[in-house]
């Protein structure tokens, strides 16, 4: 699959493609050494960017290496991630014309570090961690409040 690493108006640089892709075609492999959460947090805790992926077990954790691990979150995004096997793929959401740049709604979750979001989508809903995730954080505010009344 033709794809090149360019600057990005989301942030640094992103993925992008040279021909047009077809709806539910498998893009690249979001591959790399595969670790523990525990390990991940050893790493990474407070790193200001990150490569990694959580797979569906809960247990493990891919630190991406290469264009599969380069691209950048969407509020609306052109891709998916899904697992076959227990290998990491991005997927066509919908047909993406040459040019554009392939994005994947990261969903984060398991953290507390702001992550604001730049994807500038008008669907954008500001920040990089899922609705249940963030709703859950206002869950556990609005009860820290209560105990403090
Ligand atoms: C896997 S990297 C993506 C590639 C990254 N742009 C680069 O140049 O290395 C993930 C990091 O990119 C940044 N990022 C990706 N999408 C973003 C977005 N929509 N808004 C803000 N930062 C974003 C965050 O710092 C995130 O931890
Ligand atoms: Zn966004």
């Amino acid at each position: 699959m033709p794809l090149v690493v360019r600057p990005s108006s989301i942030h640094s640089v992103g993925v992008f493609t040279t021909t047009p892709i077809r709806k539910d075609e498998r893009i690249i492999e979001y591959a790399g050494p595969r670790m523990t959460r525990e390990e991940a947090d050893r790493r990474y805790d407070g790193a200001p960017r990150t490569y990694l992926y959580g797979l569906e077990d809960g247990k493990t954790i891919i630190d991406g290496e290469g264009l599969g691990a380069y691209l950048n979150h969407s509020c609306d995004p052109n891709c998916e991630i899904d697992e076959v096997g227990k290998r990491a793929w991005i997927f066509a959401l919908r047909d993406i014309a040459a040019g554009e740049e392939l994005v994947w709604d990261y969903n984060l979750y398991d953290d507390e570090s702001p992550a604001p979001c730049r994807c500038g989508s008008p669907k954008c809903r500001g920040t990089l961690y899922s609705r249940e995730w963030m709703a859950k954080m206002r869950r556990k505010t609005a009860r820290k409040k209560i105990k403090a009344t």
